[in-house]
C-alpha cells in the first residue's frame, strides 16, 4: 500500500497560505420560497436541512464574488496580487462562455503577472481546482497559485421547479497555495463517471443546445436533476472516496480532526458521516445557512471552520466532494502548519 503521508523526495510541500470567502448580503429564507413555489419550510428543512441561502445582486457576476473572496485570501496570506502567478477558478456558472472567469478576476484584483483559466467539475470544482493548483506549486512551476471556487447558482436555477430551486445558493471561496514547512496537502483522490452525465445538467446554452428562443421556451438554460439518483450516488461515491483516501494514506478516521464535506444536503452529509463512523462534532456543516453553493461549498466551509476555531493549526482535515459529471474526490490536508 502506498504511504502518502510523506511528500515524495524532490517534491515540495504545498500549503494553504491564506483563505477568504464572500457571501452575498441578500438572505433568502425558506419562507420566501413558499411564496414562489408550492413548498414549505417544514418540507425543505426535513428533506435537505436548509433554512436559508444567499443570493447575489442582479449586477453581481461570479467573478465579482470570486474577486471579493480572492482579495480576502491574499490579505490572509500576506501575498500581493502582482505576486500571484496562476489563477484557477472552479465554476459552472462562469460570467460568460469565454473568456474565463479567472481572467475577469485577474482584471479586478490586479494580478497582472498571473496566467488564468477556469476548471469545470460542478460541485467538485474547488477540490479539482486545488488539485491542479497543487501540482503547479509542487513541481516548482509556479510560486503562488490562487485557487477559487465561485458560483452564482441563482442564475441557473429554475425558479418554477420546486425540486431544485430550494437547494442552491451563491458564494465564493478562495485560497492561496504556496510552499512551506510541514506537510500541507497530503493526498488527494479523484474520479469521474461520464456515463451518468445526463442525471444532473444544464442542457442549454452550450454547443449541444445553443441559445434559441425555442430552447429558452423549453427552459433548457436551467438545472435538470434526477434528485434521488444523485442522492444515492453522492452518498456512495463520497463514502468510497473518503475510504480510499484514508487507506492510501495509511490513516484511520480517528486521525482526522474534521471532515469538511460538500454541502449539498444535510441528509447526504449525515449518511456519509455514519458510513465513515464519524464522531459527533467531527463533520462541519453550514448547508443550513448557505445551501448548495457548488464549487464554492468546501472552501467557504473551510474558511468559516478555520475562523471559528473548528480547525486549528496541525489538525488533519478531510475534504470529500461529489458533483455533476459525475465527479467526486477527497483530500487530506494538514492545516495551518505552513504559514
Ligand atoms: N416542496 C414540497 N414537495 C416537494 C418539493 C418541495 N420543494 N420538491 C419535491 N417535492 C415533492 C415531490 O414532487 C414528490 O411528490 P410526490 O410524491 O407527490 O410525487 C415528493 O416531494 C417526494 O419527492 P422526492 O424527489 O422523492 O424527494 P426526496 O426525498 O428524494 O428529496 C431532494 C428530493 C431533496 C431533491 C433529494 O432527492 C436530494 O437532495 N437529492 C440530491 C440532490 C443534490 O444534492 N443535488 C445537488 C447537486 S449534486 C450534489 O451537490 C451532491
Amino acid at each position: 500500500m502506498a504511504d502518502a503521508r510523506a511528500i515524495p523526495p524532490g517534491l515540495l510541500p504545498v500549503h494553504f497560505l491564506g483563505t477568504g470567502s464572500y457571501l452575498p448580503e441578500r438572505v433568502m429564507p425558506n419562507s420566501e420560497l413558499e411564496s414562489i413555489v408550492d413548498t414549505s419550510d417544514h418540507w425543505i428543512v426535513s428533506r435537505t436541512g436548509l433554512r436559508e441561502r444567499r443570493l447575489a445582486a442582479p449586477d453581481q457576476a461570479t467573478s465579482d464574488l470570486a474577486s471579493a473572496a480572492a482579495v480576502r485570501a491574499l490579505q490572509d496570506a500576506g501575498v500581493r496580487p502582482e505576486d500571484v502567478d496562476l489563477i484557477l477558478v472552479g465554476t459552472s456558472t462562469p460570467d460568460m462562455l469565454f473568456p474565463s472567469t479567472a481572467c475577469y478576476v485577474q482584471k479586478q484584483i490586479g494580478a497582472i503577472n498571473a496566467t488564468c483559466m477556469d476548471i469545470e467539475a460542478a460541485c467538485s470544482g474547488f477540490l479539482y481546482t486545488m488539485e491542479v493548483g497543487r501540482q503547479f506549486v509542487q513541481s516548482g512551476a509556479r510560486k503562488y497559485v490562487l485557487v477559487i471556487g465561485a458560483e452564482k447558482m441563482s442564475s441557473v436555477v429554475d425558479w418554477q421547479d420546486r425540486s431544485t430551486c430550494i437547494l442552491f445558493g451563491d458564494a465564493a471561496g478562495a485560497a492561496v497555495l504556496g510552499t512551506g514547512s510541514g506537510r500541507g496537502i497530503i493526498h488527494t483522490v479523484t474520479g469521474s463517471d461520464g456515463t451518468l452525465a445526463d442525471l444532473l445538467k444544464i442542457p442549454g446554452g452550450g454547443s449541444r443546445n445553443p441559445i434559441t428562443s425555442e430552447n429558452i421556451n423549453d427552459r433548457l438554460q436551467y438545472i435538470k436533476m434526477e434528485g434521488q439518483e444523485v442522492f444515492k450516488r453522492a452518498v456512495a461515491n463520497m463514502t468510497d472516496s473518503a475510504k480510499q483516501l484514508l487507506e492510501e494514506s495509511g490513516l484511520a478516521m480517528e486521525d482526522v480532526r474534521a471532515i469538511i464535506p460538500h454541502q449539498a444536503n444535510a441528509r447526504i452529509i449525515k449518511a456519509v458521516g455514519q458510513r465513515l463512523g464519524a464522531k459527533e462534532g467531527q463533520v462541519y456543516i453550514n448547508v443550513d445557512k448557505y445551501g448548495n453553493t457548488s464549487a464554492a461549498s468546501v472552501i467557504v466551509a473551510l474558511d468559516e471552520a478555520a475562523r471559528e476555531g473548528f480547525v486549528k493549526s496541525g489538525d488533519l482535515i478531510m475534504f470529500v466532494v461529489f458533483g455533476a459529471g459525475f465527479t467526486w474526490g477527497a483530500s487530506l490536508v494538514e492545516w495551518g502548519t505552513g504559514r
